[in-house]
């Protein structure tokens, strides 16, 4: 069945746990979508995990429209949600409206994912008003890595616990349908999740939230350059990718592939008369 922002809010209300995982790709996206996922997240993370940058700073509107479209066309029944990337809708609430408009118009989005909180409500005001559904994103927001001094866990004391709460409040209250909790303390993002009536999305965020997201190269344990704490490796597809690269070089240097079964015929005749 296809998923909607209704599915999201009936999935709050009735109290059952959502699932999202990113993909970047058609032939990705194909496979978590017949898997039965609820959203496939286009994350701004396809800097780091696809394209090799060490942080997702330089992701374009260019990037997300051209991963985002593929995306879309191998997603059938997940809501497929588009990270807007840093400085596309900071600049400006113009700015913001302007490129959520592009990645719905464009990569055929379903709705679009944004970081900030309380000062990032009249950017989700103003998208929502023009009839784009918008998950919020709060907690570490990665975009602002360099505020804040690296990729570490918020909201820990009083003060940053307190502001984390308003915030989710703030997006709630801009019309967002959905929160994503990135590293966040277990409790707070249960009690978070306990104020607000849209759903929680968390990641490293415990259990205590209406739903989870990961990243799937983590998931699948294909990106060894880090991995969270919070990451479960539900298989590790990169050594059994590279076991699969090496034999395919051994056989191919070895003469063993390509096989009778792998190869198209002709009648030795019409070769006799090229010789
Ligand atoms: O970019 C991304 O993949 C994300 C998730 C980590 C939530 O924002």
């Amino acid at each position: 069945m296809k998923n909607t922002v209704t599915t999201f809010q009936n999935a709050k209300i009735n109290n059952e746990k959502l699932t999202m995982l990113t993909a970047y790709d058609y032939s990705t996206a194909k496979l978590i979508d017949e898997a039965g996922v609820n959203s496939i997240l286009v994350g701004d993370s396809l800097g780091m995990v696809m394209l090799g940058y060490e942080d997702t700073l330089s992701v374009t509107m260019e990037d997300m429209i051209h991963h985002g479209a593929a995306v879309s066309r191998g997603a059938k029944n997940a809501l497929v949600v588009i990270d807007m990337p840093f400085m596309s809708y900071q600049t400006s609430v113009y700015d913001a409206v302007v490129n959520a408009g592009r990645l719905m118009k464009e990569a055929r989005g379903g709705a679009v994912k944004l970081e900030g909180g309380t000062d990032m409500a009249p950017q989700i005001e103003a998208i929502v008003k023009a009839s784009i559904p918008v998950v919020g994103h709060i907690g570490l927001t990665p975009q602002s890595v360099n505020a804040f001094g690296g990729f570490k866990v918020q909201g820990k004391d009083e003060d940053t616990a307190r502001k984390l709460l308003d915030d989710a409040k703030a997006v709630e209250n801009a019309g967002a349908f959905a929160v994503v909790l990135e590293c966040v303390p277990a409790k707070l993002a249960k009690l978070i999740s306990d104020k607000i009536s849209i759903p929680t999305i968390g990641i490293g965020a415990g259990n205590g939230c209406d739903g989870q997201v990961l990243v799937y190269q983590d998931m699948l344990g294909m990106y060894s350059n880090f991995t969270p704490k919070f990451v479960k490796k539900y298989a590790e597809l990169g050594l059994n990718m590279k076991k699969a690269f090496e034999n395919y070089i051994k056989e191919v240097q070895s003469g063993v592939f390509p096989e009778k079964d792998h190869t198209f015929a002709i009648s030795d005749d019409v070769i006799s008369k090229l010789y």
